[in-house]
């Protein structure tokens, strides 16, 4: 009985996952979310990634961050090359190894319950939540990230 329970307790779990994952967007979540909290440092007028890299250290002075305004430049923080880059720097503590936050999390909101929100529709939005980088994750792994446009 006990183990009947678990299984439809994970059934049910998983089902609500997926119908959250399925119904976050980038157009209709994403995006605003992005353009309030973080397009004032990674906007269009940004270095592109490796452009960013050239002078690191100079531009993280000056707070400006590498573009990631588009659905195109903010996957690429997901899935690849940077894979996990997103997930490793929004989250809260919870899924990092030295269980701090990201130190992205504090732009999510100015309230803890605003923070936590949004970073429940990014959560919901990846699918799935992994802070791995490219060498360390599985092709089943990346099948379950969701990050629909
Ligand atoms: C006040 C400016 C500022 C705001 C606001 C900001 N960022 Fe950043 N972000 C930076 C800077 C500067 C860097 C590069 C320095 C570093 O790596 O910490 C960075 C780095 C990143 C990276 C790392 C990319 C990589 O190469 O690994 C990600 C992902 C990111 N930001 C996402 C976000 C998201 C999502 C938000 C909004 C919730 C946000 N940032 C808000 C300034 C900002």
């Amino acid at each position: 009985m006990k183990k009947m329970l678990m299984t439809l307790a994970a059934i049910t779990i998983a089902c609500v996952t997926h119908a959250q994952a399925a119904d976050v967007t980038w157009q209709k979540d994403i995006k605003p979310l992005f353009d309030s909290n973080c397009l004032s440092c990674h906007g269009k007028e940004n270095p592109e990634h490796d452009e960013f890299a050239k002078d690191k250290k100079g531009y993280t002075e000056k707070n400006i961050g590498m573009r990631i305004d588009t659905y195109s430049h903010l996957i690429t923080y997901v899935g690849w090359p940077y894979t996990g880059a997103l997930i490793r720097r929004l989250d809260d503590g919870t899924s990092r190894e030295d269980k701090k936050p990201g130190n992205m999390y504090e732009h999510l909101g100015a309230t803890d319950a605003e923070r936590k929100a949004n970073l429940a529709t990014f959560k919901a939005w990846v699918g799935n939540w992994s802070v791995k980088r490219w060498k360390d994750i599985t092709k089943e792994e990346l099948d379950a990230i969701q990050a629909k446009y």
